[in-house]
């Protein structure tokens, strides 16, 4: 058994993604369904432990995604057992959650990178969202609380979609949903309002490849919201690590604000503006009993926390925007 895709399907038959659907169940088959990951079984068997009761009228809005019975309390569900439950599938990496009485404290404090990037964003009410890399889902809740109508993350790796659906099982029926794609499986839906790819550009081996994937998403007048690594520099600045980046193996690409908006110009993009760039901080990325692996911390040069433990220049991350003509 595995995580079932239909309830999408189902949500969405009536919706301009209906004419996708026949690529979808392709890609799924190939990428999801075909190819179980080997604690498939444990997993399942965690999800369909946990409390099945069905939340009304959550409030998506607060920084925290709160998924809390009405009266707030911890009700008759044992704390002990549910965390214990919930800890069978760290690394809880992106959040802060809620859940029926547990406070998951995770690596990151996403509820910063969303404060830093939303006053920038066109108003989400009534729209249609992709967010590509969407780990465990938690932006989908915040594009939600923001007033989408949709929000429909895309993330391959399996981990993350138990964690989403830890959530959704406690939920009526709503406008998130996780599927288990590379963005490269997707076809050009040309049809999103907005594209976010937050925190993935800089793990592709060809950017400008992957951008006008992005770019192929949005409807005409659609707007991309990308944040990622870089640099500080100039338009001619890009730095491609010689190996590792911050004890990272799969980083390839990181420019400069100034380079990124050239490139999304080139790529066709037009309003290219950078709206924040943000130095990474130790509070912001921490392990935590969540997250017990090494975090922001050790990954810094022990004497200079301005570097990397290779000597690069230590992690900052800019958000940029731009819209599709
Ligand atoms: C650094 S995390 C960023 C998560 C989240 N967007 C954020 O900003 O906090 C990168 C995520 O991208 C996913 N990812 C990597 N390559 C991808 C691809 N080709 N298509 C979609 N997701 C990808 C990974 O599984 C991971 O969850």
């Amino acid at each position: 058994m595995t995580i079932s895709l239909d309830p999408f399907f189902a949500a969405t038959a009536d919706s301009f993604l209906g004419d996708f659907h026949p690529s979808i169940q392709t890609a799924l088959q190939t990428h999801y369904y075909d190819k179980t990951h080997g604690r498939t079984a444990e997993w399942d068997q965690a999800l369909a432990a946990l409390p099945q009761t069905t939340l009304s009228n959550v409030d998506f809005s607060q920084p925290r995604v709160t998924l809390a019975l009405p009266d707030g309390g911890p009700s008759n569900i044992d704390q002990q057992q549910l965390q214990n439950q919930l800890m069978a599938f760290k690394p809880w990496r992106k959040g802060p959650w809620h859940y029926l009485g547990i406070d998951i404290d995770t690596e990151w404090r996403s509820d910063w990178k969303w404060q830093r990037i939303q006053p920038h964003i066109s108003n989400l009410q009534g729209r249609n969202i992709l967010d590509i890399g969407t780990g465990n889902g938690y932006f989908l809740y915040q594009m939600l609380g923001a007033g989408a109508n949709m929000a429909i993350g895309i993330d391959p790796t399996r981990i993350f979609l138990y964690q989403f659906h830890c959530a959704q099982r406690l939920l009526p029926p709503n406008g998130a949903h996780l599927l288990p794609l590379r963005s490269e499986h997707l076809p050009a839906f040309a049809a999103f309002d907005t594209v976010f790819c937050l925190g993935v550009l800089y793990h592709r081996r060809s950017p400008i490849d992957h951008i006008q994937e992005l770019m192929s998403y949005l409807r005409p007048g659609g707007e991309l919201v990308l944040e990622t690594l870089v640099v500080p520099g100039d338009e001619y600045t890009i730095l491609v690590p010689e190996d590792r980046y911050a004890k990272m193996a799969n980083v390839w690409f990181l420019p400069s604000p100034a380079a990124l908006e050239n490139l999304l110009r080139r790529a066709g993009f037009k309003d290219v503006r950078t709206v924040d760039v943000n130095k990474t901080s130790i509070n912001e990325q921490q392990a935590t009993k969540w997250m017990t692996f090494h975090s922001l911390e050790q990954f810094l040069d022990p004497n200079d926390p301005e570097l990397t433990a290779e000597g690069y220049p230590a992690p900052r991350r800019a958000t940029l925007i731009a819209t599709k003509p």
